[in-house]
């Protein structure tokens, strides 16, 4: 009698469990969520969903990506927006510099996650970054279709960096294998290949640069590249002054080409994302190398010519990289 009775039980608990299953992915496939399997990501190999054209992270997709269109933007906000691995940090860290006067002591006293928040991510979290008071600066790693509807009515000054795919691909899969909550078992060439297929965390990469570049014109909006930063950083700064409206001394400019050079950035703790070792990140370093060309040192010639061709279909639209 109570053997029936406990084989009832489990047997009802199971059935809840599945029913609750199907429900949910029915759930999300309503709301246009695909939840993907990638077995190269082992034990979480659901890291990602598919929506709206982008593979994300399912934690994002599953918790945020909904809320985000209706988040409310302002004319005074600031917004650095990359695919990931495109030198966000070393834009938002020239950004925040010169919209704060250069003010290096306050830039150091607080890391670049809590006086540059990054939106999608659960610290410190939208609801957080929606009642900060102004100017608030905000980084996404999320392409222009899916941001706040509002950027286009209360335009907000928006720079969007791009970094050739082939390095954003090598630094990413660093980034990825540094991630205490993901497991990658493949290597660079497997990595690479989901690079340029598209399942990598924001991707498709080209999908995602030529939203931004698409929309390079429009008056509230500069589109840089990584690869521009390293080439010119004088040039490319003074460009960027210009946009932020903000003015700029020789002197000025000459210190902030020291502090964001790669090697002080790497040792600085505001920016270098060391407060996330042993949290969210175990071995390896965020700033990892910094260079341009990097990937010659890890990617085959095979693969190097998927991402030519990757790269080869955004240049009708007047889209070129440098990467060496
Ligand atoms: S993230 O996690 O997406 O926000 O990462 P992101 O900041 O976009 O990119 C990290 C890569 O940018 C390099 N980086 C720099 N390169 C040159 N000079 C400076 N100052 C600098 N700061 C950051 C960083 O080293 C990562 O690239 P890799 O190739 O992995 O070294």
């Amino acid at each position: 009698m109570v053997a029936t009775y406990v084989s009832w039980v489990i047997g009802g608990v199971l059935l809840t469990a599945v029913v609750y299953r199907f429900y949910g992915r029915f759930q999300k496939r309503a709301r246009g969520i695909e939840e993907l399997d990638v077995p190269l990501f082992g034990r979480r190999s659901r890291v990602f969903c598919r929506y709206r054209g982008y593979v994300l992270p399912s934690d994002i997709v599953n918790t945020v990506v909904n809320d985000i269109p209706w988040f409310e933007v302002r004319p005074d906000d600031t917004w650095v927006v990359s695919f990931p691995k495109a030198g966000t940090t070393w834009l938002q860290e020239i950004v925040y510099l010169i919209c704060n006067d250069f003010d290096y002591e306050k830039a150091q006293a607080t890391t670049i996650e809590d006086r540059f928040p990054f939106l999608e991510f659960p610290y410190p979290g939208v609801k957080v970054v929606a009642q900060s008071p102004p100017p608030r600066f905000i980084k996404t790693h999320l392409p222009f279709s899916l941001l706040p509807k509002q950027l286009d009515e209360k335009k907000p000054k928006v720079i969007y960096i791009a970094r050739n795919p082939k390095d954003t691909a090598v630094s990413l899969q660093a980034f990825t294998k540094m991630i205490n909550y993901v497991t990658f078992l493949g290597n660079m060439e497997d990595f690479a290949q989901l690079f340029v297929e598209g399942t990598v965390f924001y991707g498709p990469w080209e999908k995602h640069v030529k939203e931004a570049w698409d929309r390079r014109d429009e008056e509230n909006i500069l589109f840089v590249t990584y690869e521009d930063l390293h080439k010119d950083f004088r040039g490319t700064v003074q460009d960027i002054a210009r946009f932020l409206e903000k003015s700029m001394s020789e002197s000025q400019l000459r210190a902030l080409e020291v502090h964001c050079s790669f090697s002080l950035m790497q040792s600085n703790d505001s920016v270098n994302y060391s407060w996330q070792q042993g949290v969210l990140f175990g071995e390896g370093q965020f700033m990892r190398k910094g260079k341009v060309g990097d990937w010659k040192n890890h990617l085959s010639s095979e693969m190097s010519d998927k991402f030519d061709a990757m790269v080869t279909s955004l240049e009708p639209s007047g889209l070129h990289f440098v990467d060496s």
